[in-house]
């Protein structure tokens, strides 16, 4: 059955027909579906072109269509799309009394509904995870929080930082990335049912109603904006390419820092894949698909961008696609969030590790300026003078602790014995000077 064969003699072509189903992947709004004609149904009841019987049979008709069938089985189906099958189902069940329910609706005014109601989940179910996410780092910060780790830039060891900071560092990220999602969600929870196919509706229903029994808080203003807007799409996929890439950089960071080399982190098993001919690996698998998914998802937001920008007003099949690069980003957004989880749970620190690392004293550098700085030598002077100092120990094969730093400045006579240890440095990041 197709919703419009009527105007046509000939069948569709099968290669045509594979290309232009989409109940393989809109399947997944078997539930939304039934639940924005229900609400169709009774502003239909409201505004007298059902009557009570009539809604009755739909409604109840529609109510078992969803206790029958669940998304996987309606996967295989013959149907054109989710919006077919269930009106065919309807009409299976009740009988020709289910061909009123499409009444001043069309199926572009109720996809556009559906996938809000749709979205507006998923944010709800991503919002979760990130909440997880950022305890999960706040954990891990607290279980070693006198831990202290190179901070780089340039991937160059600049100075030291606690295990803590570089946590929370991602806890901000996150917490923005939540923000983002949640004020996006204004721009979802609008109503596009009423516009029709792009011009609105003859029968007067009460839009308002219809929002509320939905939980929208407000009716979309214009038809012919509302059947082709899929901003709210494009918002939700901009938002899952941030923070796939604030995942990615996570998984950057500790694909290094698990490296032999730097040998700070030791990844779980549960994370981890062994090599099928070299039997001393254990390789960052889930890391590197993060990155790769964070890839792929800024390539979805470029793909249905594309896809937007060259589209005449009003509905046209190309925002079909707008479902496939959708669902593939949530999917990728709540897997990554959950195996970045996991991976933060149940990483080990090698504290013997960054304990060597953080005690570098080339990171204090900056902090013997300052200390001549706080003794009256401008900074530039005092930038110069430890650059000789530093000169001077890479030349010797030394740590800048090793040298004598009084031939540089007698200032640094005055110098505190344990100016240069790691914990000094970080605290004094946090004090005032009068207290340093
Ligand atoms: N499957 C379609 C979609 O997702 C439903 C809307 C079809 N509308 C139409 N005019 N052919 O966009």
């Amino acid at each position: 059955m197709k919703l419009w064969q009527g105007r046509f003699e000939e069948e569709s072509d099968p290669v045509f027909e594979k290309m232009n189903r989409s109940l393989g992947i809109d399947a997944v709004l078997l539930e939304v579906d039934i639940r924005v004609s229900r609400a169709h149904a009774r502003s239909l009841l409201g505004c007298g072109v059902l009557t009570q019987e009539e809604w009755t049979a739909i409604d109840q008709g529609l109510e078992q269509i969803l206790s029958e069938y669940s998304p996987e089985q309606v996967k295989s189906s013959p149907y054109e799309d989710i919006h077919t099958f269930v009106e065919a189902t309807l009409a299976s069940k009740i009988g020709p009394v289910a061909g009123k329910l499409h009444t001043g609706r069309s199926r572009n005014d109720q996809v556009a509904t559906d996938f809000r109601l749709f979205v507006r989940k998923a944010i709800g179910l991503i919002l979760a995870d990130l909440e997880a996410l950022q305890l999960a780092l706040i954990e891990s910060g607290a279980r070693y929080s006198d831990i202290i780790i190179p901070a780089y830039t340039h991937l160059r060891r600049a100075q030291p930082v606690r295990w803590s900071h570089y946590c929370l560092a991602y806890v901000e990220m996150f917490r923005r990335d939540g923000e983002r999602f949640e004020q996006s969600l204004s721009r979802v929870d609008i109503l596009p049912l009423g516009s029709g196919a792009v011009a609105g509706s003859n029968f007067g229903v009460d839009r308002e109603s219809v929002a509320k029994e939905l939980g929208f808080s407000k009716i979309s203003a214009n038809s012919l904006d509302a059947t082709c807007d899929r901003d709210f799409v494009l918002e939700f996929l901009s938002n899952a390419a941030i923070v796939l890439t604030h995942a990615s950089r996570l998984a950057e960071d500790w694909i290094i820092y698990s490296t032999e080399e730097f040998g700070f982190l030791e990844l779980s098993e549960k994370v981890t894949t062994g090599s099928s001919l070299m039997p001393q690996k254990k390789n960052p698998d889930g890391f590197e698909l993060i990155r790769a998914k964070a890839a792929m998802t800024t390539g979805l937001l470029a793909g249905f961008l594309g896809v937007m920008k060259g589209l005449p007003t009003g509905y046209n099949k190309d925002l079909q696609e707008d479902k496939e690069a959708l669902l593939k980003a949530f999917e990728n957004v709540r897997l990554s969030l959950s195996v970045l989880r996991l991976s933060v749970r149940t990483v080990t620190l090698r504290t013997d590790r960054t304990e060597k690392a953080a005690r570098d004293t080339f990171m204090g550098a900056t902090d013997l300026a300052d200390f001549l700085v706080m003794k009256g030598v401008p900074f530039r002077s005092s930038h110069e003078i430890v650059a000789r100092a530093v000169r001077a120990a890479l030349q010797q094969r030394k740590q800048l602790d090793e040298i004598d730093l009084t031939t540089f400045s007698p200032l640094f006579s005055e110098l505190p014995a344990d100016y240069l240890a790691p914990e000094n440095i970080v605290n004094r990041k946090s004090q005032s000077p009068a207290l340093r």
